[in-house]
């Protein structure tokens, strides 16, 4: 059978940023660099892997060096040019002319608010959805999304990335009841959003990464308030299932969680160490470090 294709993706890029102030203050937390591109970037190259053509920026107030980290740095590329300088730096961080949509969510209302601001740019196809704070790093040519697109290639539906974590952890994630697993697929029979301690189904977590098929959208405008206050995505995918098909995807690869301080510093830590440039001198320095 085939399946419509994934052609646009939403990165949802209002949050504050608040774990990482004073650093938040005045740049947005997608800009922070993991050795020496933004986070946003990696999830965008993340999405272009897979073969998505639009990328929908949902944004807030403060958030404007997006829109302009993906333009053409005019002034600086003149001069640099004049200068001889080589831009291929830059390579991948121009997206082309009506491939990027930015649209501001006004007031922060969740995760499930911040989709549903996107419902008329989405409109009635399939779409991904990528949180850009959690850097999911795959073999080159094989991310997370890409291998997400190729298992929605071939059972459709409604697709999330499903993670194991340490039990202790599940309160701070959506997390799946699973059913059966068939290789990398497992088939979703529930979803809680933030379980409290101990009433997790599982320790399978939602990483942020999903694709889902458009009816969620409707869900999402009725949605109540779920966990912390928040109008939860989880809690609209969850009413879907039994509707639709709902399966978790195994990724092969590594996670970071760059929302949070460590996760963020071994991110940094591990592309540097693979780092034809910086391996040996970082590998060496950490070394040195470990043994003072
Ligand atoms: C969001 C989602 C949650 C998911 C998590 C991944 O939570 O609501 O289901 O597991 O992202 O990072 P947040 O971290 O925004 O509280």
């Amino acid at each position: 059978m085939i399946h419509k294709p994934i052609r646009k993706a939403i990165f949802p890029v209002a949050g504050l940023g608040t774990r990482f102030l004073p650093a938040t203050k005045a740049v947005p937390k997608e800009l922070l660099p993991v050795v020496d591109r933004p986070l946003i970037q990696y999830a965008v190259d993340e999405a272009r892997e897979a073969g998505i053509e639009q990328m929908i920026f949902v944004t807030g107030r403060g958030k404007g060096a997006i829109e302009d980290y993906f333009d053409i740095a005019f002034e600086s590329e003149v001069t640099q040019r004049e200068r001889g300088k080589d831009l291929s730096a830059l390579d991948g961080t121009r997206l082309l002319p009506g491939r990027a949509v930015f649209l501001r969510q006004q007031e922060p209302l969740g995760l499930g608010h911040a989709i549903w601001c996107a419902r008329d740019i989405v409109g009635d196809e399939p779409f991904a959805i990528l949180l850009p704070d959690e850097f999911m790093r795959g073999a080159p040519g094989n991310g997370c999304m890409k291998q997400m697109v190729a298992a929605y290639e071939k059972v459709g539906g409604n697709l999330v990335c499903a993670l194991e974590v340490p039990m202790e952890e599940t309160p701070n994630y959506g997390v799946i009841d699973p059913g059966a697993r068939d290789g990398v697929l497992t088939e979703i029979k529930g979803l809680v959003e933030k379980p409290a301690p101990g009433a997790a189904p599982s320790n399978l977590i939602l990483p942020g990464r999903y694709i889902l098929q458009p009816e969620v959208m409707k869900i999402l405008e009725t949605q109540e308030k779920g966990a912390g206050g928040e109008i939860q995505l989880t809690d609209a995918m969850a009413s879907l299932i039994g509707k639709q098909s709902f399966h978790g995807v195994t990724f092969d690869g590594r996670r970071f969680d760059c929302g949070s301080k460590a996760g963020y510093i071994e991110a940094n830590l591990s592309l540097a160490l693979e780092r034809e440039d910086l391996g040996d001198h970082i590998r060496r320095f950490a070394t040195e470090e470990l043994a003072r």
